[in-house]
């Protein structure tokens, strides 16, 4: 199923990432940089309980789980051996008119890399810049993004950036079998930045060329494979309904094709998100079989197999991978959350997100910024309820329907409001209490001082 394509609610979550201080182009000030985007102040809390919120479900609530943190470069053996400097490639074509370059299977609308298949479907495609009939044939670029390290640049010296994190993970099995003494199966877990030379950055921050990822690799046995491909499949799917409430009708499963399927994959199972440029892929469930491991044991002569202690037998264990990007997983977050509606009568804007992950978990507010009396109070809220969740912010800037609106779009799911009932307990049956401001229902309630941070369940 494809959905319509929404351009105008991408340029609608642009603009309230840029307004609001979530997402910036890099090196804006000299005319930004394709493919690359720098996050500001609500976008760096946000990318940081996604990536709390999963190393917390996928390493630290599992006891066979570990994590690793890998240089960005490796030897550039292991992207020789992992098959990346041969086949990690995009099919490009360039326009022999305007030379302009686009992905071929991106002007074909298919999935497919297959040069063959693009040939035939680009037949008679013009090429978008110029309009003319002058594309070259499909050929296939290496992404990899190189450079050299020490001061000699030759061929010597060139290394690449990681275009996966995965292959820190492989080449640092063995070592977690030796430092660590899992059984089969058990996972090794990484959060890192990754870069790919996209031909075509675009979407936002949905293809980009210096991304982060999120990834685990699952070693089994072979007869394992199935139970555990199905069991990180469900985990991606539970993950973004239940932990980022992402609404299920958001999401559709993908099962590749062979021709889409990267170089180490036996089978894929993609979960497509509703961005606004139609269903893309968000998180990937792979097989890699015994792959990576059997390639890297070749290419470096280390023995790289698993030694079951109770029946003597050496075994190389598959890989069942998951995969998702931090950047996209945000975007998609921002699409699910983003809600236009009208309170009181006034168009507004908020983003629904689930208090786990909003970068901002309550805004104290006095209610007039020109009443010392009220400041002092706020103040001294602010500061307690800050020690028990510090992601708590002081906000008196403007009135106060202008501050509920700034933290409507921030998706602030509670505003606290001190004012003169607060300071004069005899309206509240000698209770000093404050003013509770639900961000998607707007409803105000009044709640004890001594009750608000069980109350918000902090
Ligand atoms: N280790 C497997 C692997 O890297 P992938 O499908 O190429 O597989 C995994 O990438 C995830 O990384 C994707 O599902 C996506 O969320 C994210 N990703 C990949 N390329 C990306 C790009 N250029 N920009 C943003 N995110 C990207």
């Amino acid at each position: 199923m494809k959905k319509e394509k929404d351009a105008q609610l991408m340029e609608k979550i642009v603009s309230l990432a840029k307004r609001r201080g979530f997402v910036f182009p890099a090196s804006e000030i000299y005319g930004g940089m394709a493919g690359f985007w720098d996050y500001g102040p609500f976008g760096v809390e946000l990318v940081n309980n996604l990536k709390q919120l999963w190393w917390r479900r996928v390493v630290q609530e599992h006891d066979n789980i570990f994590g690793v943190d890998g240089a960005i470069i490796q030897n550039p053996k292991l992207w020789e051996a992992s098959g990346h400097v041969a086949g990690f490639t995009d099919p490009l074509v360039d326009c022999k008119n305007c030379g302009a370059r686009h992905r071929a299977d991106h002007l074909a609308d298919t999935e497919s890399a297959d040069v063959a298949e693009l040939t035939e479907l680009l037949k008679d495609i013009a090429c978008p810049t110029c309009g003319k009939k002058t594309l070259t044939a499909p050929r296939k670029y290496n992404m990899m993004m190189k450079t050299w390290v020490g001061p000699i640049e030759d061929d010597s010296s060139v290394a690449y950036l990681r275009p996966e994190t995965a292959g820190s993970i492989f080449t640092n099995f063995k070592n977690v079998l030796d430092s660590i003494h899992p059984k089969l199966p058990f996972g090794i877990a990484q959060i890192g930045k990754a870069f790919r030379n996209e031909i075509s950055p675009r979407d936002f921050i949905f293809r980009v060329r210096e991304l982060e990822q999120m990834e685990m690799q699952y070693f089994v046995t072979p007869d394992m494979q199935e139970e555990a491909y199905q069991r990180w499949r469900s985990f991606a799917w539970d993950f973004l309904r239940d932990d980022l409430q992402i609404r299920e009708d958001n999401l559709e499963w993908h099962e590749h094709e062979e021709s889409e399927r990267a170089h180490y994959a036996a089978a894929a199972h993609d979960i497509y998100f509703n961005f606004p440029q139609g269903m893309k892929e968000l998180w990937g469930t792979h097989n890699r079989t015994d792959f990576d491991l059997s390639s890297h044991a070749k290419a470096s002569g280390q023995d790289l197999s698993f030694l079951d202690d109770a029946t003597g037998e050496r075994t190389i264990p598959y890989v069942i991978e998951s995969s998702v990007g931090v950047g996209r997983m945000l975007l998609a977050v921002l699409v699910n959350g983003y809600t236009e509606d009208e309170l009181g009568g006034e168009k507004r804007v908020y983003l629904k997100l689930n208090p786990a992950v909003a970068p901002v978990k309550a805004a104290v507010f006095p209610l007039l910024k020109n009443k010392p009396e009220l400041v002092k109070k706020a103040r001294d809220i602010y500061e307690s309820l800050k020690k028990i969740e510090p992601n708590i912010m002081w906000d008196d800037n403007g009135n106060i329907g202008k501050r509920y609106r700034r933290q409507d779009e921030i998706g602030t799911p509670v505003c606290i409001t001190i004012d003169f009932d607060t300071l004069d307990p005899s309206t509240n049956s000698g209770q000093e209490t404050v003013t509770l401001r639900d961000r998607d229902t707007g409803e105000q309630t009044r709640v004890a001082l001594d009750k608000i941070s069980s109350t918000l369940g902090f």
